[in-house]
């Protein structure tokens, strides 16, 4: 944690320790005080005691990050404030089992309650924690708002007056966490439940509990909200400003159920502020009798039946309580009535009674939750009694508060100055004693047994015969004349009689806070603290298990006639109980001052707080502290904190702490008088000396910060270099490694590709022979033979019918193969040709040899041919050898009939035809008469020059005789068969065979010369609509023409 410029000695406003402050004079010491008061600094240390000015307001110092600045850290070291003491205290306890006490002192309204409370918070923030730790500091941090409930109220000094002292013991385990505690109450000021004094409270609870709690509450409590109606409870200052007593309950009721009440005790206390409220109510009035004397009597019964409902009592038993007084002597009981001011003091007894026992029942109950069960190692007490008091009416209460007050001035006396003096005395140093004032005078005053003041009043109460507060007062007058701090009118002191500021029923004791002066009226009462046995036995008898315990003497089977110990006597034994505590243990003083009466912040009255200043004797304290030495520390942290000032003990000293000191001393050139050794500290003469060792060792520290800032830079740059190098090693390392790896790849490659070339290169040079000569052509041999392998595989199935007449042919695939795909097309024509033809017998292909040569002849020269075609050579049309009717004819032909047709033979006059069987053989043609079977003319084949066919679809035909031939006498012959083709064939295949004679000739055209007789004749073929029918017609045109008209075929 970097150190804040909170220091004790840096920045600080003013001086913060006292005990530092040059020149030294109460003027300074205030002007101190107020300086550091007006700028928020409310800490101010005296050695190790610390002065607490009231701020009046809430300050910015109280933060958890306050408490962690604190924590564990040396008192000196920050600015002066209540944790540093609570810290300190803390430590020592846990560190050193140490048992330790913070004394709060200081007059009512300076903060002692507060500071109570900030110590006790600053603990449980800073010891352990967890569940069972926790469960214990809130119960003990709790346990506060209860008892300031009832036992705060209002005064007017301050608004939240302490009514009791209180002592809480912390108890600790070895560890310093809280186990529990101890609480221990002294002395209720509980004259306030029945009369409080002008601008004043009763108790805050019976505030708090009217205005805060519930309708419902209020009604089983009996009670109204409204506070006229009660009264016990003044009305003049029944709301205070900035309290709020509503939530203040709530504050309550839920520390009560945290601290462990359960709810049905909670309802008993409750309904036991009720009946106090109640009890208030109950009034009296005169009654007389006949002897004479006044009896009192319950004016309205109506409050007490409600209290004795409240609380279970019979209403009569107490109505009987206020009215008789039974008093047990020696086996003897005797019954006084009580007239009307006894029976109210009866009933402010009770009341009294009641609420301070409750008080007490509370503590009792709250010890019993914080009870420490495991074993205790150490203890911390906080000691927040009721503040030194100087009110215009001052009773008994006061004398006792004031008397307690005393002890602790006495104690704080004991511990500081005293025990200054004499450290110096313990530690061997020489000292001139200082004067002090020391108050035991005024305490043996007090308390004395023999002549104290309690002592007489003990005996005045004690003693048979009329006793008033006057007759006590007369005693004292006699006792304690003498005494320097006694004062009172009649007293033998004869320099006061003349003192009209002394009341006759006072007297007035010099305190040392200053002189008080005590009213006598109540002081035996409040002293004998009577309650009637008759109410204490009807309270007793009620039917409430809390009032049952309260009133234990009330029980007719305990009648305790000896006369309990006086309120006087009781407190200076617990006075005295406490103090002998507290000095079993390591002191830690707190001394609040208030800054102005009025409650106010920022002011700073400042004959009030000399006033202080002076009756707390810090002046003295400072001058103890510093009549010689102003500081004084021990070897070890003497010589720990300054060591770096010195080379020798820096940064070890090996040797006994005070010869290092004296040596660094030495070193340091610090005058001889400036400082003494003693036994087991160093004492330091002047502030100044101290002021020159720490801004030596500021110095120090700043150089050491430097040097160890410088160092640790160097370390770290270094190890930041030296992570660095070993990185950059490691990152170098794998580079390296990777490129390594990259170049290696890179090269491996490389030489792959070289090594290929060159394998490459060898083997195509040794293979160069074989490859230059035929590798190219091999490769396209191989690569042809592949593809025509291809080409024949996939012919094979994609190969035409064998129908010669199919026309299909698969596509050629490359263009290269043209040639081979057609040529393989005409071969496989021919060759399924040829399978064709090879399936003909003898005849058929003496028929087709024929129609290959009727087509040789015609085709394409004629139009008749086509429809040839498809008719079948038949040859004999007419059968003539079997036909009888030419069987004559037959006969008569010497060679074998090769065709045997009926033809038309065209009339050489008018073109006309006329049937005649037309016969062919190997020799000749003859023509019969087709009816007869007559030869007409037969016509050998050597005759046979020519025939004339037109190119048109005609069957017409001439056959040319050679001219003076034995056959041309008739002339040409014209004739016209539905067999023309064949006809012409068949003469045409004869003429080819024979040897004797030439080549019939074939002539084809549509205009030609038939010789009949003697004239030459043309016959022309035209073509023409048909005139009758689709026939060829035939007419004579002239001598010379003859016209054949052909239809068109179309
Ligand atoms: N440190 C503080 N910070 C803020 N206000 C404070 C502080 N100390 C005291 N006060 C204020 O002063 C009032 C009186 O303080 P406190 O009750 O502690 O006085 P006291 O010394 O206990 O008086 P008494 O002797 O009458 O009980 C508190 O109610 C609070 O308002
Ligand atoms: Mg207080």
């Amino acid at each position: 944690m970097p150190l804040k410029n909170t220091s004790l000695l840096d920045n600080m406003i003013g001086v913060g320790d006292m005990v530092l402050l040059e020149p030294l004079s109460e003027d300074s010491f205030l002007e101190n005080l107020k300086n550091r008061f007006d700028h928020n600094e409310i800490y101010t240390y005296i050695g190790s005691v610390v002065i607490s000015m009231n701020p009046y307001r809430s300050l910015p110092i109280y933060t958890p990050d306050k408490v962690e600045e604190y924590r564990n850290r040396n008192f000196y070291e920050l600015s002066p404030h209540i944790y540093a003491l609570a810290d300190e205290a803390y430590r020592s306890l846990r560190d050193q089992d140490k048992d330790q006490c913070i004394l709060i002192t200081g007059e009512s309204g300076a903060g002692k309650t507060e500071a109570s409370k900030l110590v006790m918070s600053y603990v449980a923030a800073v010891c352990g924690k967890g569940q069972e730790v926790n469960k214990v500091k809130e119960q003990l941090l709790q346990s506060n708002p209860v008892l300031e409930a009832f036992g705060n109220a209002k005064t007017v000094r301050n608004d939240n007056s302490s009514r009791f002292g209180k002592y809480m013991d912390i108890e600790f385990d070895f560890k310093g966490d809280p186990l529990g505690g101890v609480i221990s109450n002294y002395l209720l000021e509980k004259s306030r439940v029945v009369k409080q004094p002008r601008g004043e409270r009763n108790f805050h609870i019976f505030y708090q509990l009217l205005s805060g709690a519930s309708d419902d509450t209020l009604k089983k409590l009996k009670l109204h909200r409204d506070f006229s109606k009660y009264n016990y409870l003044s009305l003049d200052s029944a709301v205070v400003n900035g309290l709020d007593d509503a939530a203040n309950f709530r504050t309550v009721r839920n520390a009560m159920q945290i601290v462990g009440f359960m709810e049905d005790e909670v309802q008993s206390v409750l309904e036991l502020v009720a009946a106090v409220l109640k009890l208030g109510n109950i009034e009296f009035k005169p009654e007389s009798r006949c002897n004479g004397t006044d009896e009192s009597r319950i004016k309205d019964k109506n409050d007490l039946k409600e209290m004795c409902e409240l609380l279970g009592i019979e209403q009569s038993v107490l109505e009987r309580a206020f009215s008789y007084r039974t008093v047990e002597a020696k086996m003897e009981k005797v019954s006084t009535t009580l007239n009307v001011a006894q029976a109210y003091y009866a009933r402010d007894a009770l009341a009294k009674n009641l609420y301070s026992r409750l008080f007490s029942w509370l503590v009792t109950r709250i010890n019993e939750s914080i009870k420490v069960t495991k074993t205790r190692h150490k203890v911390m007490g906080v000691l927040d009694i009721y503040g030194f008091e100087i009110f215009e009416d001052n009773s008994f209460e006061q004398f006792i508060i004031n008397y307690c007050n005393e002890k602790l001035q006495q104690i704080f006396i004991e511990l500081t100055l005293r025990e200054e003096q004499e450290e110096y005395v313990r530690e061997g140093i020489e000292w001139t004693n200082i004067e002090y004032f020391n108050n035991a005078i005024i305490c043996d005053l007090i308390e004395n047994n023999q002549n104290g003041i309690l002592a007489m009043l003990d005996e005045e109460c004690l003693r048979p015969g009329t006793v008033t507060d006057e007759t006590f007062l007369d005693k004292l007058n006699t006792v304690c004349a003498e005494h320097q701090h006694f004062e009172s009118r009649l007293s033998k002191n004869s320099k006061f009689l003349t003192d009209h500021s002394l009341p006759h029923s006072c007297f007035r004791i010099q305190h040392y806070a200053g002189k008080v002066l005590y009213r006598v009226e109540g002081f035996v009462d409040k002293n004998n603290d009577l309650l009637y046995r008759d109410l204490s036995q009807a309270m007793y008898k009620a039917n409430h298990s809390l009032i049952k315990q309260l009133f234990p003497e009330g029980n007719p089977a305990k009648v305790n006639l000896k006369r309990p110990p006086t309120a006087g006597f009781q407190f200076r034994a617990s006075v005295g109980t406490l103090m002998r505590n507290l000095q079993t243990k390591n002191p830690n003083y707190i001394r609040c001052i208030k800054p102005n009466d009025k409650k106010a912040s920022h002011i700073f009255t400042e004959s009030l707080v000399r006033h202080q200043v002076r009756y707390l004797g810090l002046m003295e304290n400072v001058r103890v502290r510093r009549a010689g030495y102003a500081f004084r520390q021990a070897y070890e942290p003497c010589l720990e904190r300054y060591k770096m000032l010195c080379k020798r003990t820096w940064p070890h000293w090996r040797g006994p702490a005070r010869e290092g000191v004296e040596v660094l001393m030495a070193d340091l050139q610090v005058p001889a008088e400036e400082f003494s050794y003693g036994r087991s500290k160093i004492f330091i003469r002047n502030p100044r000396t101290l002021f020159f060792l720490e801004e030596r060792r500021r110095q120090c520290l700043q150089d050491l910060a430097t040097l160890i800032q410088k160092i640790y830079r160097g370390w770290k740059c270094r190890s930041q270099f030296l992570l660095l190098k070993k990185s950059q090693i490691v990152v170098a390392a794998w580079y390296r490694r990777y490129a390594q790896q990259k170049k290696y790849q890179r090269i491996k490659s490389a030489t792959t590709v070289v090594q290929s070339y060159t394998r490459g290169w060898q083997v195509r040079r040794e293979y160069r022979k074989f490859f230059r000569a035929n590798a190219g052509k091999k490769i396209y041999d191989f690569t042809i033979q592949r593809i025509m392998q291809k080409y024949f595989l996939g012919l094979k199935s994609t190969m035409p019918s064998m129908s010669p007449i199919d026309k299909n042919w698969p596509a050629r695939p490359y263009l290269f193969l043209d040639g081979v795909h057609t040529e393989l097309r005409r071969i496989f024509h021919l060759w399924r040709c040829k399978k064709y033809r090879s399936q003909f017998t003898e005849e058929k292909k003496a028929v087709y040899e024929e129609k290959l040569e009727a087509s040789e002849i015609f085709k394409d020269k004629k139009a008749l041919y086509p429809s040839s075609v498809s008719q079948p050579f038949k040859g004999d049309y007419l059968e003539i050898s079997k036909n009888p009717k030419y069987q004559k004819l037959s006969s008569a032909m010497d060679e074998k009939v090769l065709l045997a047709d009926v033809v038309n033979k065209i009339n050489r006059a008018n073109g006309k035809g006329t049937a005649r069987i037309f016969l062919l053989t190997k020799k000749s043609v003859v023509l019969a008469d087709q009816k007869t079977g007559q030869v007409k003319a037969s016509v050998p084949l050597p005759d046979l020059t020519s025939v004339s066919v037109s190119t048109q679809s005609d069957g017409f035909f001439a056959l040319k005789l050679k001219e003076g031939s034995a056959s041309a006498v008739k002339g040409d012959f014209l004739l016209s068969s539905e067999h023309l083709i064949e006809i012409i064939t068949k003469l045409h295949r004869i003429g080819a065979t024979a040897a004797d004679r030439e080549q019939l000739n074939i002539d084809i055209s549509d205009e030609f010369l038939v010789q009949f007789k003697q004239d030459k004749v043309c016959v022309k073929f035209i073509q023409g609509a048909p005139k009758n029918g689709n026939s060829v017609s035939c007419k004579r045109k002239n001598n010379r023409l003859l016209e054949v008209s052909v239809p068109t075929t179309a």
